[in-house]
C-alpha cells in the first residue's frame, strides 16, 4: 500500500487545519480523568460527532509525537465586551496513562498547544425515530456526547455506561440535561448497577430490537458489544482507539483488517482516515487485537 502524504494533507486540507493556540482551562473532574478547553476559532463548525484531534504542546520536545482525542463538545464563550466575537472553543476529556497526558495534566490556562484537526470520518446518525443505543465504556463515552446532542433531535437515545468503578464514570449528568436516558455500571457496584456494561445492552436489546447501537471503548468490551449486536441483526458503528502516530493517514501505524481480508488479497484500514468510526461488519473481528499494548518504540 503507498501512500502520498502531499495528497493526504491536501485532501483533508478543506476541513482540517493547524491551530497554534492557548488553554482556556485544565481541570481534574476524576481522580486520574481531566478535562482541557481550548481556544479554537472555526473548530466547532467543522467538526462532527465521533471526529477527533491530534494534540501537541507547543516549544516541548516530549512527547515527539502528537496524541489523538476525541471532540467532547465545542462551544462558544460569551463575548469579552461590547463588539467583540465570541471566543469558539474545543473541550477534550483524556485520562492520563503515560508521559504525554502527565504532561498535559500539567498544564495551565495560557499555556501554547497545537491542534491539528478535525480529523477522521465520524458517526452518521441512523434512522429518524429508531431507539438509538450508545455504549461507552471509560474515557470511550468522549465521541458520544456529541453524538448524543446530534441524535436526540431526531430519535430517543439512551446510554449505556461502563467503568472499572465509579471514577471511572464521567459526564453523565450532562447527557441527562441534553434528554438522554442514562444507565450506569461498574464492575465493583460502587456506582449504578453491578457487572459489565455489556449485560445492559443484552436487556436493553430484548426492549428495543430495532434499536441502533454506537459503541466507544476498549477492544474487549467492543469486541463483546459486536458480538451482541450480530447475533441479534442489530446495526453498529464503533469508534476505535488504535495507537496513531500521524493522524492523517502517512505513517500506516494504525491499520486494522477489513472484512474483505484475506492472506491473497489483504485489506487494511486505516484507523485514522477511514475511521475512526465503522461500521461493525466493514471490520475482520476474529483479527482485531483485543490487548491494550503499544510498539513501545516512538514517543
Ligand atoms: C481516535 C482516538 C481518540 C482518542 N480519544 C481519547 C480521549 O478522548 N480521551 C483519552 O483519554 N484518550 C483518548 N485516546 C487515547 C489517547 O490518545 C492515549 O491515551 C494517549 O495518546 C496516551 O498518551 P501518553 O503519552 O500519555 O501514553 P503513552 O506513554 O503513549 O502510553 C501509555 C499507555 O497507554 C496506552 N495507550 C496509548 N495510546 C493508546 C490508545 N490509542 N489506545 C489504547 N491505549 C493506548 C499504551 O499502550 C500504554 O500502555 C484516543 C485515541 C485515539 C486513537
Ligand atoms: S496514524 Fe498514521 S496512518 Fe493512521
Amino acid at each position: 500500500m503507498s501512500v502520498n502524504r502531499t495528497e493526504l494533507l491536501k485532501e483533508k486540507g478543506e476541513q482540517m487545519q493547524n491551530y497554534n493556540t492557548i488553554i482556556l482551562s485544565n481541570q481534574e473532574v476524576s481522580p486520574g480523568y481531566f478535562r482541557m478547553r481550548i481556544l479554537a476559532p472555526g473548530f466547532g463548525a467543522k467538526a462532527r460527532s465521533g471526529q477527533f484531534l491530534m494534540f501537541r504542546v507547543q516549544h516541548l520536545l516530549l512527547p515527539l509525537l502528537r496524541r489523538p482525542f476525541g471532540i467532547f463538545r465545542v462551544g462558544l464563550l460569551p463575548p469579552d465586551c461590547e463588539g467583540m466575537p465570541p471566543k469558539e472553543y474545543v473541550e477534550i476529556l483524556y485520562k492520563v496513562v503515560g508521559g504525554g497526558t502527565r504532561i498535559m495534566s500539567e498544564l495551565h490556562h495560557g499555556d501554547h498547544v497545537e491542534l491539528l484537526g478535525p480529523l477522521g470520518n465520524g458517526f452518521t446518525s441512523g434512522a429518524v425515530k429508531k431507539v438509538k443505543i450508545l455504549v461507552g465504556g471509560g474515557i470511550g463515552l468522549v465521541p458520544l456526547y456529541m453524538l448524543a446532542s446530534e441524535l436526540v433531535t431526531q430519535s430517543p437515545v439512551r446510554l449505556l455506561m461502563g467503568g472499572r468503578t465509579r471514577d471511572d464514570i464521567l459526564a453523565v449528568t450532562e447527557f441527562e440535561r441534553l434528554g438522554v436516558e442514562t444507565y450506569v455500571s461498574t464492575d465493583d457496584g460502587s456506582l449504578g448497577e453491578e457487572g459489565m456494561v455489556t449485560e445492559a445492552l443484552k436487556r436493553k436489546l430484548v426492549r428495543f430490537p430495532d434499536a441502533e447501537v454506537y459503541a466507544c471503548g476498549p477492544m474487549p468490551m467492543l469486541k463483546a458489544v459486536r458480538d451482541i449486536c450480530y447475533k441479534r441483526g442489530v446495526s453498529l458503528q464503533v469508534s476505535l482507539e488504535a495507537h496513531m502516530a500521524c493522524g492523517v493517514g502517512a505513517c500506516l501505524g494504525c491499520v486494522v483488517k477489513g472484512a474483505a481480508h484475506t492472506e491473497e488479497t489483504p485489506q487494511y484500514l486505516c484507523c485514522c482516515k477511514a475511521g475512526p468510526v465503522f461500521m461493525a461488519e466493514t471490520l475482520d473481528w476474529g483479527k482485531i487485537d483485543t490487548d491494550d499494548k503499544s510498539c513501545g518504540g516512538c514517543a
